[in-house]
């Protein structure tokens, strides 16, 4: 599943110890393994094999340039949401071509770079959007390809947070409503409609809100094509769960058999937008115990990441495990982890059975490669991690930590 594991006592990425990396570069860090990053991005690519397709890497999930570069390098596409995330993915060398683009608010400015960037196509999510679209794709004399994002009303049975495809989300376009806009759409010069798709949720662990989307999604689909637009593409959008605790997520090769399963023969490229299941199970957040400390209710081990660095444990109240880089025997404790900025919410652990860690030890919180680095912040003017990339036995800073300068900088 990763590639941090224990040798000689030690905690490892592939080959590099990560007491090195922290001294050398120091904590709080992110660590990612290249070598995992590669495994699952293929292995989501042989899953589907079967059907044309292409994996379009959510960037929300990691949008670090060398990151991004390496999977433009391993043949990904991508699905960007904002114009930054666009820039970032032009900037690591991305095919515009394999580029779309997501999301309920996208700017005049946003659409207008995209347009000219001449991506793969507009994931529209409103009937005001496609008429924006419309608006500018005329404007600059230039047919865009767009895709009806729908909403399929489908409970994908994750954190509130996290889930988008149910008629009470904000997202996609209600699929009843679907059918008109694409009637509308076949006499625009300016819009080709060439996709239908959704995007249920993240962290979903069951296959029944995959296939009961998808197969929402292949009916409407096939009614839309056999009305008249030329569709060439159904997206399946992203949202396969990973292992942080006890979680049981389908395989890789499970979710994509009941996606097949559902699509059949249906003539289509098929675009995916995985984040998490490809990045998340190949990055660490590795952190140094500062203190250790107890009132009379509770023992603390104050660590030097904190939720400007990993935010996911105080928004979703997530879980990740947490391995000393030292594996030596010793009592386990019931403790909170917690970080040094002043809000009760900044933890990473409560009342967890751990090893009683020492101050000065390193540790490290598994599962942090996806909404990790990328929801960090300045908060208590903290500078952000920070990010280290291991290829074998030797690794890369890939973000060098932020300074003091960098926080006044743009004030
Ligand atoms: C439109 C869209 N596509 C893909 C994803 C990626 O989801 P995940 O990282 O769960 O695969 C997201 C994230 O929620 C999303 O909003």
């Amino acid at each position: 599943m990763h590639d941090f594991h224990y040798q000689g006592g030690h905690l490892c990425c592939e080959g590099v110890p990560l007491e090195r990396i922290a001294e050398e570069v120091g904590t709080p860090c992110y660590v990612y393994s290249r070598s995992a990053l590669e495994k699952q991005f293929r292995r989501f690519g042989a899953a589907f094999a079967a059907k044309p397709h292409l994996t379009c890497f959510a960037v929300k999930a990691n949008s670090n340039l060398s990151i991004l570069r390496f999977l433009s390098r391993l043949g990904s596409g991508f699905d960007v949401v904002s114009g930054g995330e666009l820039y970032r993915v032009l900037k690591a060398g991305a095919d515009p071509g394999k580029v779309v683009f997501s999301g309920v608010g996208k700017s005049p400015q946003e659409i207008l770079e995209a347009m000219e960037a001449g991506i793969l196509l507009f994931n529209a999510e409103s009937p005001q959007e496609l008429d924006l679209l419309e608006s500018l794709a005329r404007g600059k004399r230039r047919v865009a390809r767009v895709s009806l994002r729908v909403n399929p009303d489908v409970d994908p049975k994750t954190h509130p947070y996290t889930a988008t495809g149910l008629r009470q989300h904000k997202f996609g376009i209600p699929a009843e409503e679907a059918p008109a806009l694409a009637r509308k759409l076949r006499s625009s010069r300016w819009l080709r409609l060439v996709c239908v798709g959704c995007h249920i949720g993240s962290q979903i662990t069951e296959l029944g809100p995959f296939v009961d989307a998808v197969s929402k999604i292949k009916k409407l689909w096939l009614q839309v094509r056999d009305e008249g637009s030329p569709l060439r593409f159904l997206d399946v959008g992203g949202g396969l769960g990973i292992t942080y605790g006890n979680e049981h997520p389908p395989e890789l090769e499970e979710y994509a058999s009941a996606v097949l399963g559902e699509i059949g023969d249906l003539d289509c490229t098929l675009l995916l937008e995985p984040g998490r299941v490809i990045v998340g199970n190949a990055g660490v957040l590795l952190t140094r115990v500062l203190y250790t400390k107890s009132n009379r209710e509770k023992l603390f081990s104050v660590v030097d990441a904190a939720m400007n660095d990993l935010i996911r444990p105080s928004l979703y109240n997530s879980f990740h495990q947490i391995w000393p880089e030292s594996k030596g025997s010793r009592p386990l404790r019931v403790m909170d982890v917690v970080g040094p900025v002043c809000e009760s919410g900044d933890f990473f652990a409560r009342d967890r059975r751990l090893p009683q860690f020492r101050p000065g030890e390193l540790v490290a919180l598994l599962s942090a490669g996806a909404y990790g680095f990328v929801f960090a912040s300045n908060y208590n003017s903290r500078p952000r991690a920070a990010e280290v990339l291991v290829h074998r036995d030797r690794y890369r800073v890939i973000r060098r930590r932020e300074t003091y300068g960098d926080l006044i900088r743009p004030e």
